[in-house]
């Protein structure tokens, strides 16, 4: 058995999969089957990759022996899942260890945009400070916070709403009945949740069901002084719909750390708009949690490699533990 490694792994952890199996290193985001020879494919039964790697049925074809994906993200948006279930290709992912920091950075963009901050640092830098007052900002204290999404990620930005005492509300496919007895988010209907909410903030994964959800209609239902954040994936929401109300100031602004095209090029209307905030799909890009999420991406490898049960399986349905 070989294994793919379609990504940067430190040294320390590249070791431990070697001790299983000999390793081909194909560059992140480089479609494996372009790179790896025919003779070799046979062998390959594992890969561990990133959501630059499309797991389709080009990359399934070329792999027929393929029997474990560990995906370098919790998002697996990447894979088409209908077509690895349909081969019993099991898919492993990162959750639990990156809510936290992405939290973190939604709550970063959410006081960016309330505060002014990106606007107001240019003010300091251009030298108007000296030719009179900053614009006020706004307080997040008694806003109301809308989270669309309820899972791991959407109770960590309610947890940090919560210490700057804003009114926090959900919506989500199903009733988080611990998150309402917690007091940490009350439930709302999906409308309601755009009507009156300040800032609405995305949290649900990428989808056939959720892709463009977040659309006109959606965002016609927004108050002009609410701000949208989105720091899933890009395309739940309708972009162009956005760069509309966004241009027309149907809504206040937008904070981004994801878009439909990514890399984001520098002259997309997102780029030019002043009520925008945007970050380079970043929520997870810290030391430490980038470590723990390469960590357990390797682990899940390991585990499946040697027949024991990953940590984290998207599709446990197709584990036999029989990899060998
Ligand atoms: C990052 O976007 C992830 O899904 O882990
Ligand atoms: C992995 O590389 C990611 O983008 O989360």
């Amino acid at each position: 058995m070989t294994v793919i490694i379609s990504a940067t792994l430190p040294e320390d952890l590249l070791a431990q999969v070697k001790a299983i199996a000999p390793v081909i290193v194909v560059p992140a985001g480089t479609p494996p089957q372009e790179v790896v020879p025919a003779s070799d494919r046979h062998a390959v039964t594992g890969m561990l990759c990133t959501l630059r790697t499309r797991v389709d049925d080009a990359l399934l074809d070329a792999f027929p022996n393929l029997k474990i994906i560990s995906n370098y993200a919790v998002g697996y948006d990447n894979v088409q899942i209908d077509r690895v279930n349909a081969r019993n290709v099991l898919v492993c992912n990162t959750p639990g260890v990156l809510d936290a920091a992405v939290a973190d950075l939604t709550f970063g963009l959410l006081l960016c945009l309330t505060r002014n901050m990106v606007s107001l640092h240019e003010f300091v830098r251009a030298g108007s400070w000296k030719k009179g007052p900053a614009p006020l900002a706004i307080d997040v204290a008694g806003k109301s916070l809308g989270l669309l999404g309820m899972g791991r990620i959407g109770k960590m930005v309610a947890k940090r709403a919560k210490a700057f005492d804003m009114d926090v509300c959900y919506h989500n496919r199903t009733r988080d009945e611990e998150s309402e007895s917690q007091n940490l988010a009350r439930y709302v209907a999906r409308d309601e949740l755009f009507e009156k909410s300040d800032v609405v903030s995305v949290h649900v994964p990428l989808s056939d069901a959720t892709r463009g959800s977040v659309g006109a209609r959606e965002l016609g239902l927004m108050k002009t002084s609410a701000y949208l954040i989105n720091t899933s994936r890009g395309p739940v929401v309708d972009e162009t719909a956005l760069i509309e109300v966004l241009r027309s100031k149907r809504i206040a602004g937008a904070g981004l750390d994801v878009m439909v095209q990514e890399p984001l090029d520098a002259d997309s209307p997102l780029c030019g708009l002043p009520n925008v905030v945007l970050q380079p799909h970043v929520g997870s890009a810290t030391v430490e949690t980038r470590r723990a999420m390469i960590a357990l991406a390797t682990d899940n490898l390991v585990r499946a490699l040697r027949g024991e049960t990953p940590k984290a399986m998207v599709n446990a349905h197709v584990w036999g533990g029989n990899i060998r």
